[in-house]
């Protein structure tokens, strides 16, 4: 383990196929963090089971996540990779911290009531646990920083509060993470609502150059705008298309665009040619790279990635084991 660093972790679930909501939400923020601190991402396979019991599709969405933090530069050697099941110790984790939360602070989660308003029928332990396995995810590598959106700041919270805690009822063992909250991004997916895999309304990072240039051909801009040249509102009224340009474009493609909708030369069709090359442009070069990663290779830099993240797990739990009166 390098000495000093900052430690930083984050894990993402293998829900489906990743989409341009989960690049500029989360991966994308993960490759500039490694170079000052000592990066650990995972596969939140578990976590993913809490709301999605299918081994068909766990099975097929965990692997491309590896590629695609690959792909997007994340450097095995600077940081580590690995599957959240790689490590039982976290499993173990999760039970021992469990003894400091109670029921109560676990009812007011705001994703856990959430979840039940959803998914009435499938309200199972595990859900009703998630936080306690994240913080056991974060707290088992004694994180400093946790890179999340917006949505995951109350887990973190949480975690904070359980490894306070912890540490009051058991002695010091752990630092008190902090959330790194990515920038607030407002992407929109191709009907308004956010960009969402349960919403068929997503951009696939996969997606080829026709696909991505066909869904947004079909996406929902200014509803004001009958006629091509109408004045647009961009900041105001462009439902999904104006967003996502202010991810992709520069500062003067971005004012072009915003001067020529709001005086109505550039019609709606054509600004979507335009991002459509903008999300190509992103696209193509990662799904290169991507192409060119082997499953062979990606699961050497998961096994590789469970080692080195197993030394740091074992040495927490055997501390926590201790101070527990386990030992
Ligand atoms: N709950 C997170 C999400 O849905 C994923 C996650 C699991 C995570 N464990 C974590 C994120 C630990 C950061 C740290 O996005």
């Amino acid at each position: 383990m390098e000495q000093g660093k900052p430690v930083v972790v984050s894990g993402i679930r293998a829900t489906g196929r990743l989409h341009l909501g989960n690049y500029f939400g989360a991966i994308k923020n993960f490759f500039p963090l490694q170079k000052d601190n000592e990066c650990y991402f995972f596969v939140a396979d578990y976590h993913t089971l809490t709301t999605v019991p299918d081994p068909a599709s766990l099975r097929q969405h965990r692997l491309p996540i590896v590629k695609t933090f690959l792909a997007t530069g994340i450097d095995p050697a600077k940081a580590t990779i690995f599957y959240q099941s790689a490590l039982p110790e976290v499993t173990e984790l999760t039970l021992l911290l469990g003894m400091v939360v109670t029921v109560a602070e676990l009812n007011r989660c705001t994703t856990f009531k959430e979840m039940v308003a959803k998914h009435p029928d499938n309200v199972n332990h595990g859900l009703f646990t998630y936080p306690v396995l994240m913080a056991a995810d974060i707290l088992i590598h004694r994180a400093h920083l946790v890179p999340v959106g917006h949505d995951q700041l109350q887990h973190i919270e949480m975690t904070r509060s359980f490894a306070r805690r912890f540490n009051n009822q058991y002695g010091e063992m752990f630092p008190i993470p902090k959330s790194l909250e990515h920038e607030a991004i407002r992407l929109p997916g191709l009907d308004g609502n956010k960009m969402g895999k349960s919403d068929n309304n997503t951009i696939d990072l996969l997606d080829l150059p026709q696909t991505v240039a066909e869904k947004i051909k079909q996406a929902l801009t200014d509803k004001e705008r009958a006629r091509r040249n109408d004045p647009g509102d961009p900041d105001n009224r462009c439902a999904s298309i104006f967003p996502l340009l202010l991810l992709l474009g520069s500062d003067e493609e971005i004012q072009q665009v915003r001067l020529d909708c709001q005086s109505g030369q550039l019609a709606c069709v054509d600004c979507k040619q335009k991002t459509a090359q903008l999300i190509n442009h992103l696209l193509e070069p990662m799904q290169a790279k991507y192409a060119a990663i082997s499953d062979e290779a990606a699961l050497a830099v998961l096994a590789q990635g469970a080692k080195k993240a197993e030394q740091n797990a074992q040495k927490t739990l055997s501390e926590v084991r201790h101070a527990m009166g386990l030992d």
